[in-house]
């Protein structure tokens, strides 16, 4: 394939991963999207594999069917609640590849003919491997507290700001060092090691309420570190691709940052100013009342207006599939039936709203927090399926909370409101919930999807 070629294929794929972006922004056009995105992403492998400064061919492909089986094997086997996790080792990769594809291009550097492409070359490798590094621990870091292998509270060693200041105030005086080595390995080296303890402690920092931004964080670091390589490769497509990643990411963050009412900056700088004393607070606060399937069938038959919360809970029992059997039956019956989403409800974003549309819920009826949060006084009834930061009242009222500051799904207001779940545990973030102790609140304890089931016979 001619090198004319092969840019245009990557003009062809750039348009296709725009479209794909385009199409995930909504629900009804997210499988046209992802469509687009591996016709991009096959056109963009087809010409880069036989373009003209591809050898080896062989061995590419050798790699590609290894790598490409076991990426088919995990996809396959992860379960949804699993996804976040994934999505987070996955960038993990992106971040080590980016340290690998500078350490390469260094050793084997491409000729440069003028002095100034040759300082580009080296502060391009040194920046792409900072970035990589940081991706790749803060991403390990993200895996290990979303499966629960490393605590989900925030990581509070003394000076902790100081020590990032010092990781890059150490690092930009190592680049200098190196630039002037032309590129040597030793600094390179050392700063690499600097990295992976920054990006370890920029997430280890972070608490679990502030998780979801963490993802959303690394995902655009991820996309960054793709720049990058593609700048050390000097690879057009890498370049826009990564572009299109870290910056899409980036708005991301901005926008979870808001519907969790968190500063962007102190987020990101791994929870900068939150150094307020708080409540870990997840001892119970008073009396909780029980409910049984039958009475809470009841109640929904003499209600006019329900809302259903769902959240992580409900991924974790796959109750979304019952969920849905009991919004029809209601809506049979004339009662008006909606569903609110938390924007940070569940584990990654959209996750509730991916596991409704699995379930074929209409989408006309699931509303966003901010659509639906004036309504909860006139609603008869509330179901809180397996949700519990994302509608925990101390957000707003306890200014010591982990979670103080947050919107949440205000429930409480409404007549009636059952909690599924299966013990007075507390939510991700550790802290306890005083919904459940409310006196309009009652408590619908087990399995979701076995209560859903059991509502169902009783409707
Ligand atoms: P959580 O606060 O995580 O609470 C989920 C509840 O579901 C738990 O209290 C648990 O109680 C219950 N549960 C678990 N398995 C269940 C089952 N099989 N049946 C019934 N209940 C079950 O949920 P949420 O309200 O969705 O809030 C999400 C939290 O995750 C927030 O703190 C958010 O910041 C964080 N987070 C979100 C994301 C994104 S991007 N969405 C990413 C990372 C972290 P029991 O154990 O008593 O059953």
């Amino acid at each position: 394939m001619s090198a004319g070629l092969v840019q245009a294929a990557y003009i062809i794929a750039a348009v296709f991963f725009i479209m794909s972006l385009a199409g995930l922004s909504k629900q009804e056009s997210a499988r046209a999207g992802n469509y687009y995105g591996i016709a991009g992403m096959a056109i963009a492998l087809l010409a880069t594999i036989f373009g003209p400064h591809s050898s080896g061919i062989a061995w590419i492909l050798l790699a590609m069917v290894i790598g490409g089986g076991i990426g088919i094997h995990f996809a396959r086997k992860v379960e949804m609640t699993e996804m976040p996790e994934l999505v987070a080792i996955l960038h993990s990769f992106v971040g080590m590849a980016a340290v690998l594809v500078g350490y390469n291009s260094l050793i084997d550097a491409p000729i440069l003919t003028t002095h100034a492409e040759h300082m580009i070359h080296l502060v391009e490798v040194y920046i792409g491997v900072f970035i990589g590094a940081v991706t790749f621990t803060g991403s390990i870091v993200a895996f290990g507290k979303l499966r629960g292998v490393i605590s989900s509270s925030p990581l509070n060693l003394p000076h902790k700001h100081k020590l990032n200041l010092a990781a890059i105030v150490v690092s930009a005086l190592l680049m200098k060092w190196y630039l002037g080595s032309d590129g040597g390995l030793l600094p390179l080296f050392l700063m690499t090691l600097i990295a992976f303890a920054f990006g370890y402690h920029l997430v280890a920092s972070i608490g679990g309420a502030d998780m979801p931004v963490v993802v959303s964080m690394l995902n655009s670091y991820s996309g960054w570190a793709a720049a990058a390589a593609g700048f050390m490769l000097a690879n057009d497509l890498l370049i826009v691709t990564g572009a299109l990643v870290g910056s899409s990411g980036a708005i991301l963050s901005y926008i979870m940052c808001k519907a969790m009412n968190r500063s962007f900056i102190s987020v990101i700088a791994g929870g900068f100013g939150q150094e307020v004393a708080v409540s870990t607070g997840d001892e119970e606060q008073g009396e909780h009342r029980e409910s049984s399937a039958e009475e809470v069938a009841e109640m929904l038959k003499n209600s006019k207006s329900v809302i259903i919360t769902p959240g992580y809970g409900m991924a974790v029992a796959q109750a979304q599939y019952p969920v849905h059997e009991i919004t029809e039956k209601l809506r049979a019956q004339g009662i008006d039936v909606r569903f609110g989403i938390h924007p940070v409800a569940g584990r990654l974003p959209g996750h509730m709203n991916v596991l409704l549309a699995e379930a074929k819920v209409p989408y006309d009826i699931v509303l966003e927090m901010d659509e639906i949060n004036d309504d909860f006084p006139e609603t008869d009834t509330v179901l809180v399926i397996g949700a519990n930061d994302t509608v925990n009242p101390a957000a707003l009222d306890d200014p010591t909370s982990p979670i103080a500051g947050m919107p949440v799904l205000e429930v409480w207001n409404a007549q009636n409101v059952v909690v599924f779940k299966r013990s007075m545990n507390t939510g991700y973030a550790g802290v306890q919930n005083p919904l459940f102790f409310k006196e309009n609140s009652s408590m619908l304890f087990g399995d979701a999807k076995e209560s859903c089931m059991k509502i169902i016979e009783h409707l």
